[in-house]
């Protein structure tokens, strides 16, 4: 896992070992420092030598200065490196996101992928940065000290190497303990960015519900959650500190002790004792900042597995070895197609579908709300891919095309579609990057959406609002109509793509379809039969099976399901009605 993100270091590198390397020369200076004062004080003060004190004074600055600037250069480096590696890690996660299929975006949600991008990328960052400065710091720092006090007075250095070892020792079982509960944290963090998020994309739901109050209710409930869990994690971890400090008073005061009766006895000199202290607590300090490297670790490892997942995940879709890169025409061929959302279930959402649809036809497909329209038309773009049977067009099986041939051939207008920000111009050009101005408003002209760009005072060059707010329901489904035609496609599919649309505006834009694209095969799912009726043929789907297929005349006389529908939308004349 850890090898899979340190791929993203790559350009990195360099400053990933700079930092370290100029850390160890930092560490070498501090190390010196006690040593010239011990000396300050033995050679120059106790002997009042004013030369020795100029002499020795020189070095010391000349040594801190050195010190100062290995530590700026390695904090330097450090910042790059971390940086740069959390950019990396962020674009390798954004590609991969980019080539995961409906089925992989289902497993992990979105709001899911959003943390990982941000806060698992954050504590990734921070832990690598503490890894490549303290991590080589404080081992060194600890270990160099060490030496340094043994070699002045081995007696006194044991007094280290009983407090190290309990240090250690308490430090790996708090983060044991706390380890848990952040791994919990990061749970609720996504629960948090889902409820944010759903309700800021339905903010207009929200209110016109009034549900806020249900909804701040919702958000304090995770919101809770989370504080309690990180009060109960660093409440464990706080006690690193009071463990810590007892540590290094009882070492300082036994130095005390013991280094006094040494004076004493004159087998230690006062200088030498001062530069003792001074490594205790450069030992103790690199105890502590371990102990903080390891709470930090314990914290990234959680986020660093949650990046792998998303970097490990095998896209569902691959394009196939030999891809064909020609559809030949728009022909829809089911052969005994099963589909089933869930890879590990056998509840079907699509059971044993028979069709074949000729190359231009106009088709329409009508079924209860949950019948498997929209899962149905998905699998011709392979959104997803069948679990049983095949499915061709132009007579390949849709798998052995390469996908955004079979992509750009197949133009589907979703049924919860979008607009991005941007203007209407911008927008449409999603459909067809090299488009020109004379074709967009063909298109729009067919979609029946060029009489109302016209009227806005900007024309096309209107700006849309993130998620389209500022045009209606019917006019943004046009907009995405024009946007799917744009593409030339062999086969275009509407999932309920004109249900906010008057029906006179509908029958005009069928008209145009009929008329302008006669190669092109249609669908059109709808619930009004009106929307369908005119259709070469119309497919009655009820509860993932094919109830029924035929003219509207030979449904009428044939279709239970589509004589029940149609009377009760002739009913009174409700021509919206379900
Ligand atoms: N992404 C998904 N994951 C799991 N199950 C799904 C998913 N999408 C749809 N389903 C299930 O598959 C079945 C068919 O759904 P589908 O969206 O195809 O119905 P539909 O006919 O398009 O309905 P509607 O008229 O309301 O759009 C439903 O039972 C639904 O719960
Ligand atoms: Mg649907």
């Amino acid at each position: 896992m850890i090898k899979k993100l340190l791929k993203s270091v790559r350009e990195y590198k360099k400053d990933t070992i700079l930092t370290p390397l100029f850390m160890i020369l930092e560490v070498l200076m501090e190390i010196f420092i006690p040593l010239l004062l011990a000396r300050l004080i033995d050679e120059g003060i106790n002997k009042q030598d004013m030369f020795a004190i100029i002499k020795v004074g020189v070095e010391l600055i000349f040594i801190a200065f050195l010190a100062l600037i290995f530590g700026r250069l390695s904090g330097k480096y450090a910042a790059k490196a971390s940086s740069g590696f959390a950019k990396n890690l962020r674009k390798d996660m954004y590609a991969k996101i980019q080539d995961f299929s409906f089925y992989n975006i289902d497993r992990f949600s979105t709001s899911s992928i959003v943390t990982r991008l941000t806060t698992d990328v954050i504590n990734v960052q921070q832990a690598y940065m503490m890894i490549i400065r303290i991590a080589v710091r404080s081992p060194l720092t600890l270990i160099f000290a060490f030496l340094m006090a043994f070699f002045i007075n081995h007696k006194i250095a044991i007094i280290f190497m009983v407090a190290a070892p309990i240090l250690l020792g308490s430090l790996i079982i708090i983060s044991r303990v706390a380890h848990p509960i952040f791994r919990r944290v990061f749970n609720t963090y996504d629960k948090l960015n889902n409820v944010v998020q759903e309700n800021v994309r339905g903010v207009r739901i929200v209110k016109s519900f009034v549900t806020e109050e249900k909804e701040i209710e919702k958000f304090n409930n995770v919101s809770d959650s989370i504080y309690k869990d990180f009060t109960k994690a660093e409440a464990i971890l706080a006690l690193n500190n009071p463990i810590m400090q007892l540590t290094v008073y009882t070492c300082l005061t036994l130095i005390a002790w013991f280094g006094s009766h040494f004076i004493v006895l004159n087998t230690l000199t006062v200088g030498e004792f001062t530069s003792l202290i001074t490594y205790t607590m450069q030992i103790l300090m690199s105890l502590m900042m371990l102990s903080m490297i390891f709470v930090m670790i314990t914290l990234a490892l959680e986020s660093a597995k949650r990046i792998a997942e998303i970097l490990e995940e095998v896209p569902d879709l691959q394009n196939p070895e030999n891809p064909v890169f020609d559809v030949k025409d728009g022909s829809i061929e089911f052969n005994n197609v099963s589909f089933s959302y869930f890879k590990d279930s056998n509840k079907l959402a699509l059971k044993n579908i028979n069709l074949k649809i000729n190359s231009g036809e106009t088709i329409g497909i009508i079924g209860g709300t949950g019948s498997s329209k929209t899962t149905m038309v998905q699998l011709i773009p392979r959104l997803y891919d069948v679990t049983e049977g095949n499915l061709k067009i132009g007579d390949v099986d849709v798998r052995n095309y390469d996908i955004r041939t079979l992509r750009n051939a197949v133009s589907m207008v979703l049924q919860r579609n979008e607009l991005f920000s941007g203007t209407i111009k911008e927008n449409l050009r999603w459909g067809n990057k090299e488009a020109d101005d004379e074709e967009l408003v063909k298109v729009c002209k067919y979609a029946q959406a060029d009489e109302f760009i016209s009227k806005f005072p900007n024309g096309y060059d209107t700006y849309i609002e993130q998620g389209g707010t500022n045009v209606s329901g019917g006019q943004k489904q046009r907009l995405c109509i024009a946007r799917a035609l744009l593409k030339k496609p062999k086969i275009l599919i509407l999932d309920d793509s004109t249900s906010a649309v008057d029906t006179k505006t509908e029958s005009l834009i069928r008209k145009a379809f009929s008329e302008e694209l006669p190669e092109t095969t249609k669908l059109i799912i709808a619930q009004r039969i009106s929307s369908v009726q005119d259709c070469d043929k119309i497919i009655v789907l009820d509860n993932g099976s094919i109830n029924g297929i035929g003219t509207h005349e030979e449904l009428l006389k044939t279709n239970e399901i589509y004589k029940d529908v149609y009377e009760s939308q002739m009913k009174g004349g409700d021509e919206s009605g379900k």
